[in-house]
């Protein structure tokens, strides 16, 4: 018998639901023991259901699975979820609630003041905040999330500028792939040869949460990171990998040197302690002048490690650089992951 523990996917036959699948198949904590989506999927079998879009295998013992409703009944304890937020609002509470441990993907409980936003690298301790959840106390449930997908590349990149020199202004801009809008998403006429300068409450998402991630966790409450923040979210046409134009102002003016430094000798707790997802390196500085670049940079570790290149003055601030994170990876299941194995490794998950 295995001695991997029980997971249920919600959402699972979408772009970041067939990334749980992938990610887990060879996992060596965490086995899939049940897979649930909408009412269109219920009673087929995986490989029916689900339009694979990975350039693996379905794994065999998960294409013949059958796609149960999405109902804690019959769920195991532990639930990625990859929901629209919509239907994340009213589901994730229902498993939450029966005593679930829900480690979400989707923005709807992200802001919520008991909720923890979290990239395990970045503010691993923020998890401490599931001890104020009601759903905890009342049921040993709780719910934990990962940011938006072009938040975690800015502030992988970030968090180790703004240890070192504090940052007082950042402005980034994105260029953002396809995948990042789920399947079918944006249809080919609208994007073949062409940039779409609207992501629907992306701007917004990656502002607070930026902020959220790294604000600081005070008596049982997190105060947001108090610099200046601008994003403007673009959609280019790129299979996979989102690509950011930064600029920051930093309190303690440092060398480039310095800031590349502290980019390449980031290391944290998911490395410390050698969760199964984690990166060696979190973030890697690329010196080469036209990198990095989505096509061949963003499986860089695994998809979990963030690319950034191009260091240069900023005439307007005091550096520009440019960013690349993997959207489905790094950006989505690979992140809960990640924060599943930090849950596990700090006793959450019994
Ligand atoms: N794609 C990314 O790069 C990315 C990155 C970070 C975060 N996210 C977030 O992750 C979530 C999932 O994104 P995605 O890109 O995987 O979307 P997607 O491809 O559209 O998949 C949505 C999933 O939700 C299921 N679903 C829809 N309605 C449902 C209902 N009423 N009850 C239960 N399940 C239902 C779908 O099942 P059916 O197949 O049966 O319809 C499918 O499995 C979203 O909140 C998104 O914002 C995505």
């Amino acid at each position: 018998m295995s001695s991997r523990l029980s997971v249920g996917i919600l959402g699972a036959t979408g772009i970041v639901g067939q990334r749980f699948i992938q990610m887990l198949e060879h996992h060596p904590w965490f086995e899939v023991a049940w897979l649930a989506a909408s009412d269109r999927s219920e009673g087929r079998p995986y490989a029916e259901a689900a339009r694979w879009r990975l350039k693996t295998a379905i794994p065999a013992r998960v294409a013949n699975m059958t796609i149960s409703p999405a109902k804690p009944g019959g769920a195991p304890k532990i639930i990625f979820a990859a929901l629209d937020a919509a239907i994340a609002r009213e589901l994730e509470p229902q498993f939450a609630a029966a005593g679930c441990a829900v480690v979400s993907n989707s923005s709807a409980l992200r802001m919520q003041s008991d909720v923890p936003l979290v990239i395990p690298e970045v503010n691993g301790h923020h998890i401490a905040l599931i001890e104020t959840q009601a759903w905890r106390r009342a049921s040993g449930g709780f719910a934990v999330t990962n940011p938006n997908c072009s938040a975690i590349g800015l502030v992988m990149a970030l968090a180790p500028l703004h240890r070192r020199f504090e940052l007082e202004t950042v402005m980034a801009v994105t260029m953002q792939a396809v995948s990042g809008a789920g399947y079918p998403g944006v249809a080919s006429l609208d994007i073949l040869g062409n940039v779409i300068p609207y992501i629907a409450k992306e701007e917004e998402k990656m502002e607070e949460e930026t902020q959220k991630l790294l604000g600081t966790l005070t008596d049982g409450r997190v105060e947001p990171a108090p610099f200046a923040m601008s994003a403007q979210c673009n959609r280019v046409a790129v299979e996979d990998g989102h690509t950011e134009s930064v600029s920051v102002r930093l309190k303690h003016k440092a060398k480039p040197e310095e800031l590349i430094a502290a980019w390449n000798d980031f290391r944290a707790e998911p490395q410390k302690l050698r969760l199964p997802s984690a990166p060696e390196r979190p973030v890697v500085y690329m010196r080469t002048h036209d990198r990095p670049q989505p096509r061949f940079d963003c499986d860089l570790g695994g998809g979990m490690t963030t690319a950034v290149g191009r260091l240069r003055p900023c005439k307007v601030l005091d550096w520009k650089f440019t960013v690349l994170s993997h959207n489905t990876i790094r950006g989505a299941a690979g992140a809960a992951l990640l924060n599943a194995e930090l849950l596990k490794a700090k006793g959450y998950l019994g």
